[in-house]
């Protein structure tokens, strides 16, 4: 009797929708466009490509973006702006969010996008300078992002010529399964004689020129 009674509960509880928020229309897009690309069949992670596959890990969801766990970045934010970060914006948090305490609402097929198509994933940009230990740069250099080449958690930053100090990288948290470039939102043109600070030994990362 009471196992019955529990179980009731649990399905009414799922029933109760309170938000106009659903994966059909709004959920969906989200997923495709910031996790599809790992979590699909076939892709490096479990399929979260339909509401039923989504469905089971939605407190999950919630808790690796909130955290910002998912997508796997690597890098603290707000130390250099980068503009491949796949990060979820603030607006779609809270959607996940209001999705997740409303009741999980699937909503109607005909709201679902298509399904994204992946191409082979472009690889890691090739070329530039690598960089082991502190780094002057002989000549003038237009730094358009910097690809971690043997990671480690490191502080990068440029120190110009005239004492001036430009954020650059602070990974952490790196996973070399995700490599990736990081590249900035806007190039950075450093002057000869500017010095790249941060690489600890053992590590090397690469500077990509625009
Ligand atoms: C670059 C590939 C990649 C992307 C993009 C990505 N994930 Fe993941 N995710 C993984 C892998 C691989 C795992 C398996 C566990 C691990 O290695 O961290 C995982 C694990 C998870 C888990 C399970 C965590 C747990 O409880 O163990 C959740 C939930 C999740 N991802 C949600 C998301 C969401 C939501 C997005 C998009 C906002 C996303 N992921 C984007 C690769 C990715």
């Amino acid at each position: 009797m009471r196992l019955l009674f529990l179980v009731c509960v649990a399905a009414s509880a799922h029933d109760i929708i309170t938000t106009p928020i659903t994966w059909s229309r709004e959920i969906s897009r989200i997923i495709y466009t910031r996790c599809a690309s790992c979590h699909r069949p076939g892709g490096m992670a479990f399929s979260l490509m339909t509401y039923k596959e989504a469905r089971p890990w939605v407190v999950a969801i919630r808790e690796e973006v909130l955290t910002r766990r998912m997508p796997p970045w690597g890098a603290v934010k707000g130390f250099g702006d980068f503009r491949n970060d796949q990060a979820l914006t603030p607006e779609e948090m809270e959607l996940i969010v209001n999705w997740s305490e409303g009741g999980v609402p699937e909503g109607e097929e005909k709201h679902l996008p298509k399904p994204p198509k992946f191409d082979k994933p472009p690889g890691l940009p090739k070329g530039g300078i690598v960089v082991k230990g502190d780094y002057q740069l002989g000549r003038k250099f237009t730094l358009d992002g910097i690809v971690p080449v043997a990671a480690a958690p490191m502080k990068l930053v440029a120190e110009l010529p005239d004492g001036s100090i430009e954020p650059l990288l602070w990974l952490e948290n790196y996973r070399p399964e995700f490599a990736h470039p990081f590249l900035l939102r806007k190039p950075l043109d450093l002057p000869a004689g500017t010095w790249i600070r941060g690489v600890p030994p053992g590590a090397s990362i690469r500077l990509l020129q625009k």
